[in-house]
């Protein structure tokens, strides 16, 4: 059977229902990832999960140790990756509450430890990247969310901001006329360095507000906090449908 590997974002930073059998403390050779991997049952199955922000949630996005999370998870045995983050909603159709299972992703990040592949290298690798997400796994995710009667898309392009600052409207403008359907600032080079290592990887995405410009008021962090709340619930429940099935 497949392992999974889990990375909680915003909000999820424990599985509640998880069964931990072990909290792994790896150094890599890249340092060390955001937090213990935990491995346990979930769902009745071998799981491991990470806490992308680590627990408690100390680590903003551009500053994660995305590299040393990922070789952490594939030295640990993940076979497969499911990552969940919040985002914000670009498209008219990503309300607030809504799930996107992106298709597609577009990166704006800058300065970030992107790869695998440099330093002292036998040859140059440039990996395949045109369809970053694996269509199995999404395809998996979608039947979850159907199950559970969640609001969701089943395509949806992803770009990824450098954060930690939320976009200006006209940064979002500029998104939505590049195609970006939702904003995040973690999935890259998450989704990269996962293709790297060869390892399937998919995102549950969970629009937790509105855009910069696309609603009247500003963004704030209660709004975030309320949707995260009513929305992770649901998505715990998508995962734990996704593992048993
Ligand atoms: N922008 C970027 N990242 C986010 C947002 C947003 O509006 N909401 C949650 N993560």
């Amino acid at each position: 059977m497949t392992v999974y590997a889990i990375i909680g974002g915003t909000g999820l930073t424990q599985l509640d229902g998880l069964t931990i059998t072990a909290a792994l403390n790896r150094e890599t050779p890249y340092g060390v990832p955001s937090a213990p991997l935990l491995r346990g049952e979930y769902a009745g199955r071998d799981v491991l999960f990470l806490a992308r922000h680590g627990h408690p949630h100390r680590v903003p996005p551009h500053q994660v140790n995305y590299r040393a999370n990922l070789w952490a998870l594939k030295e640990a045995g993940a076979q497969a990756i499911i990552a969940v983050n919040a985002v914000g909603g670009i498209h008219m159709a990503m309300g607030t509450g809504h799930f996107c299972v992106p298709h597609q992703l577009i990166d704006y990040t800058a300065g970030r430890e992107h790869t695998f592949f440099e330093g002292e290298l036998q040859h140059v690798t440039h990996i395949d990247f045109s369809h970053p997400y694996d269509a199995e796994l999404r395809e998996k995710l979608c039947s979850g969310l159907l199950a559970e009667g969640c609001a969701f898309s089943s395509h949806g392009v992803y770009g990824c901001t450098q954060g930690p600052r939320l976009e200006t409207v006209a940064e979002i403008a500029r998104m939505e006329r590049d195609g970006c359907d939702i904003v995040g600032m973690t999935g890259m080079p998450e989704a990269a360095l996962a293709r790297e290592l060869a390892l399937p990887y998919a995102c549950l995405s969970l629009v937790v507000n509105p855009a910069a410009g696309k609603s009247a008021g500003v963004i704030t962090m209660a709004q975030i906090e309320r949707a995260l709340e009513e929305g992770m619930g649901k998505a715990k429940a998508v995962l734990a449908r996704v593992l048993a099935a």
